[in-house]
């Protein structure tokens, strides 16, 4: 499987949505919708003719579930799933909570779990534990981003958009306490100020 390697900033462009914060330009939506097409042949290249359930992990993955979907072809449905993990300092506890389970049985169903990033792997690890019990024919992860450096769960995504340096990014789904999923591009977040660094 191709992967992309670590991407570049193209541009030197910052942007203030929001007071004592700030976005750096790390992948355009230029970018980002040419990968996608990428991965969608390429999933539907390993699955021809299949009926495919892609399982979006709420809510961080609903843009890049809404365009991968439209890459893929043939017979797709869509899936929900929301997961929350507890205590965000204590990551290495891999506690993760289920907030939302699925409307319908996997067995025997080819299953793409589709999520925004891949950090620590400690989500996936616990979806893929919860899934793999139902019995699907394929059970395979769909990752926007992925951060190597920070992985502790051996956890491995079958399909990666872009391997991304260690750094907290916003934008296409991807949120700092809900904000910025509407960013149609994909920035590193910094703080400008002590004053609003709340979380
Ligand atoms: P993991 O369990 O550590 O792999 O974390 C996965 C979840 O943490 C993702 O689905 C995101 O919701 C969130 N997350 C991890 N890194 C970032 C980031 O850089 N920006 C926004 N959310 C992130
Ligand atoms: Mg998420």
């Amino acid at each position: 499987m191709e992967r992309k390697a670590r991407t570049t900033v193209p541009k030197k462009k910052r942007i203030s949505l929001y007071a004592g914060e700030s976005v750096r330009m790390l992948l355009t939506r230029a970018q980002i919708r040419k990968r996608i097409g990428e991965m969608g042949k390429q999933i539907r290249r390993d699955f021809p003719g299949e009926p495919l359930i892609l399982v979006g992990v709420l809510k961080g993955a609903v843009l890049f579930l809404a365009d991968l979907s439209r890459e893929i072809g043939g017979e797709v449905t869509f899936d929900f799933i929301a997961v929350s993990s507890y205590g965000k300092e204590a990551r290495s506890s891999g506690q993760v909570k289920l907030n939302k389970d699925l409307d319908a049985s996997i067995e025997g169903k080819s299953v793409i779990v589709v999520e925004d990033i891949l950090d620590t792997g400690l989500t996936l690890q616990y979806l893929l534990r919860i899934l793999e019990q139902r019995k699907p024919k394929h059970l395979r992860i769909a990752a926007l981003l992925e951060k190597p450096e920070r992985r502790i769960a051996g956890v491995h995504a079958d399909y990666v958009g872009f391997t991304i340096p260690n750094e907290f990014v916003v934008g296409y789904g991807l949120d700092y306490a809900e904000r910025y999923r509407n960013l149609p591009d994909v920035g590193i977040l910094s703080f400008t100020s002590s004053t609003s660094s709340q979380k």
